[in-house]
């Protein structure tokens, strides 16, 4: 007989069944033991009698979370006995044989609660214990819904999802890069993506045209609630698009998927509204309001679009200006004609502070859950940015001469977004932070307490990467 999953006990009655899984609770009635039996899909009740001797000897010896095997007869409860409260309350197994397949320590916290009065760090040092409490379960198969639910959609509407390597080059996307050393070329080292975001472009001067990707993304910044040095984003870009096709297909995108997954939830405003920057500020003094009429609410869902966004910044410490985004967003202008090229790469030159990129930010409840922006697709206006940047000439071409080359054979007009899947899902599980609903996430300080990651690599490790460490002053 093959094993079958728990939640089809209920449609089993007078069938012997086998089941194995995790037991969940053990209790003894007189000489009746009840063993609750968890695996993947579910809880099921188990009844033991003392009629064979043995089998009772076995049962008696069980603990919580052993993983056991159980043959049995799945029979109905009887009435003032079922349990409503959970899908295969009705029904009950008369055990008839048991095997343990391997015994367990008592864990080091209880499994059967939400785990929030449990310190955090306990929980991430046994993190595949704290997986087994049913809401932690909860929030990662939640989370594979929403990825598929948003593979199968674009799937449907015509993008490829196209995987884009992890071992890269240093990108200017604002944070510090992790980097990798190459054992081949000692001296010299990958960087980990801080997004695709060069990639995905480079997909598009290939002739994509609809792009995406489930991408890990790598910052080496401060964690924070709502911050991950690895974290995962819904990858898009798109040719011959506008702002307007984006913003569109996104609010498409996520209403679905709050309808279908959610819809418990309730979105306040449809269509998202669209408010500028500047009103942003002006009127909430933050670029990531949160619109909420009821911020008390856990299923008020107050989406909103910030567009318009400023092309540059003055970074003081640095003493130079800065996209605001990143350097590949379009700078806003009447059309692609020449003399609307050269008028924008003199008002970068001139003015940077006034320029408004063709940018927009998604914001849901008062996080930022996405960014994106139009790129500038013309070399001669990047090259304008990048000196606007304070990068020298030839150091632009060192370090993004493969965008601007690439660019001279033939671009489509493109642009994209980075909704994040962390944040969304954090606001949908109504989680107070987004290690909540990541499998393994890393403490405040980077580390997996877990691997007891990062960790010291051998001294033979070092030499063949051509490394030294230098001792601690
Ligand atoms: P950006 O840097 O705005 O854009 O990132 C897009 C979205 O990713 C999420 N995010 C994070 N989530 C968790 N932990 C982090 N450390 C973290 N950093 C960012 C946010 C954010 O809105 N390549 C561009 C996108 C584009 O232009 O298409 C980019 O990465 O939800």
């Amino acid at each position: 007989m093959a094993r079958i999953q728990i939640k089809d006990c209920v449609a089993k009655i007078g069938e012997n069944v086998e089941l194995a899984g995790w037991v969940d609770v053990r209790r003894d009635h007189g000489k009746l033991i009840f063993i609750d039996l968890r695996d993947a899909s579910g809880v099921v009740q188990m009844v033991i009698t003392p009629s064979d001797k043995e089998l009772h000897k076995i049962a008696d010896t069980v603990r919580p979370e052993w993983v056991i095997a159980v043959g049995g007869t799945v029979q109905e409860r009887p009435k003032g006995m079922q349990n409503p409260d959970i899908p295969t309350g009705t029904v009950e197994v008369a055990v008839t044989g048991l095997k343990v397949l391997s015994e367990a320590k008592t864990p080091p916290f209880a499994l059967d609660t939400d785990g929030r009065e449990i310190s955090e760090e306990l929980r991430m040092e046994y993190r595949y214990l704290d997986l087994r409490r049913s809401r932690m379960a909860r929030n990662i198969r939640t989370r594979h819904q929403v990825i598929q639910f948003m593979r199968s959609e674009l799937t449907g509407r015509g993008f490829v999802e196209i995987e884009t390597p992890m071992l890269t080059k240093s990108t200017p996307e604002g944070a510090r890069d992790y980097v990798v050393p190459a054992r081949q070329h000692a001296g010299s080292f990958y960087a980990l993506p801080q997004s695709p975001q060069q990639y995905k472009q480079l997909l598009m001067v290939a002739g994509f045209e609809k792009y995406f990707q489930i991408a890990r993304c790598f910052r080496d910044e401060d964690t924070r609630g709502d911050r991950q040095p690895e974290f995962t984003q819904l990858d898009i870009e798109m040719s011959f698009i506008t702002q307007d096709d984006i913003l569109e297909l996104i609010e498409t995108l996520y209403i679905s998927l709050v309808k279908t997954l959610f819809p418990q939830k309730k979105i306040q405003q449809i269509p998202f509204p669209r408010i500028t920057y500047k009103e942003a500020m002006e009127k909430y003094q933050s670029d990531k309001p949160d619109i909420r009429k009821n911020k008390n609410d856990p299923d008020e869902l107050a989406f909103v679009f910030v567009v318009d966004f400023p092309m540059f910044e003055w970074k003081e410490t640095e003493k130079r200006w800065d996209a605001v985004h990143h350097p590949f967003t379009k700078v806003r202008r009447a059309s692609d004609s020449p003399e609307d090229i050269k008028d924008a790469i003199k008002r970068i030159k001139e003015k940077p502070a006034e320029q408004t990129a063709d940018q927009y930010d998604f914001v849901l409840n008062g996080y930022e859950i996405g960014g994106g922006s139009i790129r500038e697709h013309r070399p001669e206006v990047l090259q304008a940015v990048f000196e606007a940047m304070g990068h020298a000439s030839e150091n632009v071409r060192e370090k993004f001469g493969h965008i601007l080359r690439a660019f001279e054979y033939g671009v489509s007009p493109h642009g994209g977004i980075a909704p994040g899947i962390d944040r969304l899902l954090m606001i949908l599980a109504s989680e107070p932070n987004i290690r909540e609903v990541i499998a393994f996430p890393k403490t405040g300080d980077g580390r997996d307490l877990m691997m007891d990651s990062p960790a010291a690599i051998e001294p033979e490790q070092l030499r063949e990467l051509g490394l030294e460490i230098r001792k601690k002053e």
